[in-house]
């Protein structure tokens, strides 16, 4: 068995994770590694069919728990389904969102208990964490002002919540950041896309390195 990697994109929503990610996927590719990218929730038909069912903006009813329950149960099918298998096969395998956001979105936004949502992680991944992760930094009016001028972005059911709950959001991620800072790399996302993919690509060369 090869030993994969985990690097996880994290960020709160309009931090610009998934063009980053669009961005760095071709230059780690120009370097010959072997890479997987995939997103949650979803990644595999059962936690795509699990996504639209959390993400679904007629679903205002839903009981934060079950949300929650949700995002685990769709996390659980993606890591064994496609994360294990890439990793068993050496693959540096990148996550559009991971383990770190139930804990600031449920957690720290929600309000759930954080110690039960790291059990739930434990659960859902055997216990696995990301070798490292991303942490694009915003701004919470900057980022819900960049998802508004985005006209291309579908908007779900966690769009449409308050500022103040973006707000919890990125607090949430901060303590995170400051709790795991071996893991966690902060990455001020508020500047310009280039500035921004040119630092998460030296980090994540470091990190390999
Ligand atoms: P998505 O369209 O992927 O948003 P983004 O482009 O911002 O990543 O929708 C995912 C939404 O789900 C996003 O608002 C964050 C939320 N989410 C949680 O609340 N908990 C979780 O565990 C995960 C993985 C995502």
């Amino acid at each position: 068995m090869k030993n994969g990697v985990i690097i996880s994109f994290e960020g709160p929503d309009g931090a610009g994770k998934t063009s980053v990610l669009e961005r760095i996927i071709p230059l780690l590719q120009a370097q010959g590694l072997s890479v997987l990218v995939t997103r949650e929730p979803g990644g595999v038909a059962i936690a795509e069919r699990i996504r639209e069912v959390i993400l679904d903006v007629h679903h205002v009813n839903m009981d934060y728990k079950t949300e929650l329950l949700l995002y685990m149960a769709a996390r659980r099918q993606h890591y064994v389904e496609k994360v294990l298998p890439a990793l068993e096969n050496g693959k540096i395998v990148l996550i559009d969102r991971f383990i770190d956001s139930s804990i600031a979105y449920q957690g720290a936004g929600r309000g759930l208990d954080e110690a039960t949502i790291t059990q739930l992680n434990d659960f859902a991944t055997d216990g696995r964490k990301p070798d490292i992760t991303i942490y694009l930094d915003i701004e919470s009016e900057l980022g819900l002002q960049r998802i508004a001028q985005n006209a291309e972005r579908e908007v779900n059911r966690l769009d449409l919540e308050k500022l103040d709950m973006h707000q919890r959001v990125r607090q949430g991620y901060l303590r995170l950041a400051e709790q795991e800072k071996d893991r966690i790399v902060t990455i001020d996302a508020s500047r310009d896309l280039d500035s921004v993919v040119e630092e998460v690509y030296q980090v994540i060369l470091q990190h390999l390195a």
